[in-house]
């Protein structure tokens, strides 16, 4: 049984596009059956449903300054959709203690740099002000720091000369893309439920 995923974003959602479109390989060992947002309006939402995958809004709104009551509506929704990995995929809330704990060892997290380098926003502007020669993107299990926890994969981009912010991130994106599947597909082989042993 290849285990269920959810993917939680906040904005465009190409990462999760890229993740739908992998698992719909035969052999990627995950299925994706759900997309998750606290903003209603992100671009994302109307992309998985034009690729077949449920996608609700859960908006933080209602629960105020209630962190962990917004994500004990989103693990909800996630229990009900028998989901065992949770992908964040630009989702730019920082979550509490609550649903880390809950999806400990099974949430990963994709950042645009070379983590520990250059955690949080505008990392593109930072490592080309710092002179960097490298700049690249990687996916970790997610802890309670933000864009801390156990690198999964990474994947390296070269910073060129006369590289803009946007050049760069349009370059770090493409491996956000190949990177994300491909550190999703290791973790489910990892925890993937031992099939049932045949019948003698
Ligand atoms: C991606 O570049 C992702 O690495 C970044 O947000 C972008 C989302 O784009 N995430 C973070 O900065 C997390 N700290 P997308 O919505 O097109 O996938």
């Amino acid at each position: 049984m290849k285990p269920c995923v959810a993917v939680l974003i906040s904005g465009r959602g190409s990462n999760m596009e890229a993740l739908v479109k992998a698992a719909q390989a035969p052999e990627f060992p995950a299925k994706i059956v759900l997309v998750l947002s606290n903003k209603p309006d992100a671009a994302g939402l109307e992309i998985a449903r034009q690729l077949g995958i449920t996608a609700e809004a859960v908006p933080a709104k209602p629960f105020g300054k209630d962190r962990e009551a917004h994500e004990r509506a989103i693990d909800a929704r996630l229990q009900a959709a028998g989901v065992e990995i949770v992908c964040l995929a630009g989702y730019m809330r920082l979550l509490t203690p609550y649903l880390v704990g809950r999806w400990a060892g099974r949430m990963l997290n994709i950042h645009p740099s070379l983590l520990p380098a250059y955690p949080g926003l505008d990392t593109y502007a930072r490592a080309l002000a710092a002179g960097e020669q490298k700049h690249g993107c990687t996916v970790h299990l997610v802890t309670e720091g933000m864009d801390e926890g156990p690198i999964v994969a990474q994947a390296e981009v070269p910073i060129l000369p006369g590289d803009t912010e946007d050049a760069l991130a349009a370059r770090v994106l493409v491996q956000e893309h190949l990177l994300y599947p491909a550190a999703l597909a290791a973790l489910a082989e990892k925890i993937r439920l031992p099939e049932a042993a045949p019948r003698p």
